[in-house]
């Protein structure tokens, strides 16, 4: 028996480091936790995506009393901007999580299910995306959705 490695590389840095378009993007993001609706976590997420033309579509988490029906911040925002543009690559995504009335210290991370659904997009527009996790201590930036969930299932699998 062999042990094998999945190495995932993220990048760390200040708000000040980012690009203007990704500033932007975290900006957005951390303006939509506004648009979240959880009466139950009291944890807000709020979500931006870029596409490769420019676009933005933001989202936040949605919640409901029957919890499994709600959804995340990260899916509510993604399949927003692929229904509304659904040949448009996906450049970025950034996230950022809000509660007790500040904005987390370290970043917030996407669950496996939005991990997978960032993964599905990617491979759709065969284009990375790089993923921007806010947190007030530092931002995390990861290359892509399949740095994000290694060892992933992914429309190949289905054939056997
Ligand atoms: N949540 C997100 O919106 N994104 C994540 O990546 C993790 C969790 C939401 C789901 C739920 O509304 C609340 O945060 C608490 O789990």
């Amino acid at each position: 028996m062999k042990n094998i490695e999945f190495k995932t590389i993220a990048k760390s840095c200040k708000e000040e480091e980012l690009s203007p378009e990704y500033k932007m993007l975290i900006d957005k993001a951390k303006e939509s936790v506004k648009l979240s609706y959880s009466p139950y976590s009291h944890f807000a997420v709020g979500a931006a995506v870029l596409l490769a033309d420019g676009t933005v579509f933001c989202g936040a988490n949605q919640e409901n009393a029957a919890y499994p029906s709600g959804l995340c911040a990260e899916r509510t925002a993604m399949f927003y901007a692929n229904a509304q543009c659904p040949t448009t690559p996906v450049k970025a995504l950034a996230c950022a999580c809000f509660t007790d009335g500040h904005f987390t210290h370290k970043p917030g991370s996407p669950c496996g299910n939005c991990r997978q659904v960032l993964l599905e997009t990617e491979q759709r527009f065969q284009h990375d995306m790089e993923i921007l996790l806010y947190g007030e201590n530092e931002i995390l930036i990861f290359p892509s959705a399949k740095s994000l969930l290694p060892h992933c299932f992914v429309e190949d699998d289905l054939n056997g």
